[in-house]
């Protein structure tokens, strides 16, 4: 068990790569708040974890909301005890060019991608200094390393979910706490099928091609988790600022 007596928050956690690392949080030893937008799926992932026997609650929030993201970590706080790991992972992706997007589209894919990072630390970063240090892992993109096509909001928000990752990195390890970017490449989640509905194109054609990598196969959410844990735990213990790549290899 690497992380017992940890309390981690994972934001996305009713979503694939989120509900994933949830769990796999979980089995590692560790509290675990589970946030979503959707409460009720929220509530059925930590469902899942309390009937695997290990410890975990759900909370209803919108990530790009400074209000909510104060009661998401005073509930883990007062409910799990501390907190000493956050997954920022909740996202949303627009696929469209800059011509083609509006300013509305353009904000709310900032605010749930990016203000919800910067607002998270915000408020968590006093909490796990007070109480020695902590992890923060941060959810970018290959997209947000390299650029993709017709996603300009999405690859925007993804470079500054890097960049700013390294900015926390810097002011905050005196304190004790690493920060780190872990940046999948295609990931079997709904996040793909909803990409394939946004340009038109067909589900399983858009999967498949998803597989052109030098692995010759997307990624599973289990396997972005088993990147987390390691950030999350103290095997990682010297990594801080880093953008970890998990893609199959060849995206960035
Ligand atoms: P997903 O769509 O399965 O999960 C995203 C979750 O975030 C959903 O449960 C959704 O309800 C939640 N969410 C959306 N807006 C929210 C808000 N305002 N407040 C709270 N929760 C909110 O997608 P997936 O693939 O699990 O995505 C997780 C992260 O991984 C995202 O940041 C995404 O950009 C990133 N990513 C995914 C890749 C993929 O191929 N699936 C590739 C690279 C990065």
């Amino acid at each position: 068990m690497r992380l017992e007596q940890k309390q981690a928050i994972v934001t996305g956690g009713a979503g694939g790569i989120g509900r994933a690392t949830a769990k796999a949080l979980a089995a590692e030893g560790a509290a675990v708040a589970v946030v979503d937008l959707d409460g009720a799926a929220a509530e059925a992932v930590a469902a899942e974890i309390r009937d695997a026997g290990f410890t975990a609650i759900a909370i209803q929030a919108d990530v790009s909301s400074e209000p909510d993201i104060e009661r998401i970590v005073a509930t883990t706080v007062a409910e799990l005890g501390g907190v000493n790991v956050v997954f920022n992972n909740a996202g949303i992706i627009r696929r469209t060019t800059a011509v083609e997007t509006s300013v509305e589209e353009w904000d709310r894919v900032f605010g749930v991608n990016v203000r919800s990072i910067f607002l998270m630390c915000k408020h968590v970063v006093p909490v796990m200094a007070a109480a020695g240090g902590g992890s923060i892992v941060n959810t970018g993109s290959g997209w947000g390393l390299k650029g993709g096509g017709q996603a300009i909001s999405y690859c925007a928000s993804k470079g500054a979910v890097v960049n700013m990752t390294r900015a926390l990195a810097i002011d905050h390890g005196p304190q004790g706490i690493r920060v780190n970017s872990v940046n999948p490449g295609d990931v079997n989640t709904g996040m793909l099928r909803d990409e394939a509905s946004q340009l038109g194109q067909d589900a399983d054609a858009f999967l498949a091609e998803a597989a052109d990598r030098p692995l010759r196969r997307m990624g599973e959410p289990r396997e972005i988790a088993s990147a987390v844990v390691w950030l999350a735990s103290d095997e990682s213990s010297y990594v801080t600022g880093s953008a970890l790549v998990v893609d199959g290899g060849g995206i960035a």
